[in-house]
């Protein structure tokens, strides 16, 4: 089985052909770092234009790669949201004219389930039900996955994201755009203990996130101490986060059940502070750790294409041509709404 898959919910225009068994055959990423950075981030209307630009010769490229033409592929799997919905449709639409000119069966997957399942295509074998720190530019979440399509919340943020609070934390410190890597990078030279910054939360019953109390905290700190402090102030953060990450998803190992696994996905999962003190989570509470590679972690399209073959595996119908783009869509619909919470997924 060949699934092609697609994903532009964000600012990267990705590509990828995989196999039924998890053979990826080809993956193709074109960042747009270039066009947003003058801006210090994302700039919807200018992500939109610049996957209409590289979407159709990166899917043609990604074919070739993997030696296969659009007739062998079996389906078609396209991020049909939650995202930047003029990305999110460039996509999906793109994904239903190849269903429509080839008869390929559509599917419209949640970016949000790309990630959750990316564990699996990394680890062949990982089992139902584990335990998922999701970890993104947008969410900031902890589910139990009990299988395709079965996600159970236990925790969210009450306000922003963490790969957010890493994106403005670098912006404060004039580290530049992408965040998340520039601020693990001034880090390694830094003190953590340097600034005693909050762990927000730390310690309260049940295991949500909070972030904008820290990033206050991080631009008091910036103002007060003037240049030359930018490493001790990005590990000082770094060392908050680590501890906040930490502490929630130790709790929610005790609220979750029996789960065989802690797993870690999303653009955040490719730090290494944070891989490594979840790593040391799990094995105090005896669970397994896995933490897809760093490719895999950011925002990629074989992750798509992987949830494509999940669905088909499970049995799960595909999409018709009317699949919605979404600009939310939340993985556990039942979740109730947090108090403190904003309107996010
Ligand atoms: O999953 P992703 O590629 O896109 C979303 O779906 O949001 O995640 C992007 C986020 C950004 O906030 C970025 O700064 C963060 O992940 N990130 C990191 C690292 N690499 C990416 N944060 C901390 N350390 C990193 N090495
Ligand atoms: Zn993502």
């Amino acid at each position: 089985m060949l699934v092609l898959g697609i994903e532009s919910s964000c600012d990267e225009t990705a590509a990828a052909v995989v196999e039924g068994d998890g053979t990826v055959l080809s993956r193709r990423v074109a960042s747009q770092d270039a066009a947003h950075r003058p801006f210090g981030g994302v700039v919807p209307e200018i992500a939109a234009r610049a996957h209409v630009e590289v979407l159709a010769p990166m899917i043609a490229d990604a074919l070739d790669e993997a030696g296969v033409s659009l007739a062998q592929i079996d389906a078609i799997a396209a991020t049909a949201g939650p995202g930047l919905i003029g990305g999110v449709m460039v996509g999906l639409v793109t994904g239903k004219a190849l269903a429509l000119a080839t008869g390929k069966p559509l599917y419209g997957i949640n970016h949000l389930e790309g990630h959750a399942l990316s564990p699996r295509l990394a680890q062949p074998g990982l089992a139902f039900p584990y335990l998922l720190l999701l970890v993104s530019g947008g969410h900031c979440q902890l589910l139990r996955v009990d299988g395709v399509g079965a996600y159970r919340r236990l925790a969210t943020t009450i306000d922003d994201a963490v790969g957010e609070a890493f994106d403005k934390t670098a912006k404060m410190l004039g580290l530049g755009f992408p965040g998340g890597p520039a601020v693990e990078n001034a880090a390694a030279g830094g003190d953590p203990r340097a600034f005693a910054f909050p762990r927000p939360l730390l310690h309260t019953k049940e295991p949500h996130f909070s972030f904008a109390g820290l990033k206050t905290a991080v631009l008091r700190a910036v103002q007060a101490s003037g240049p030359g402090r930018e490493a001790d102030l990005a590990a000082s953060f770094q060392a908050a986060v680590v501890d906040c990450l930490v502490d929630r998803t130790r709790l929610a190992i005790e609220h979750a059940g029996p789960v065989r696994a802690l797993v870690v996905a999303g653009g955040v999962a490719a730090n290494h502070a944070v891989r490594s003190a979840l790593q040391a989570l799990a094995d105090t509470r005896g669970l397994a750790f896995v933490a897809p590679p760093l490719w895999l972690c950011t925002d990629n399209a074989a992750m798509i294409a992987w949830a494509g073959v999940e669905r088909i595996h499970a049995g799960l119908a595909p999409d018709g041509l009317d699949a919605l783009a979404r600009p939310r869509w939340p993985l556990d619909p039942d979740a109730e709404a947090v108090r403190g919470a904003g309107v996010r997924a």
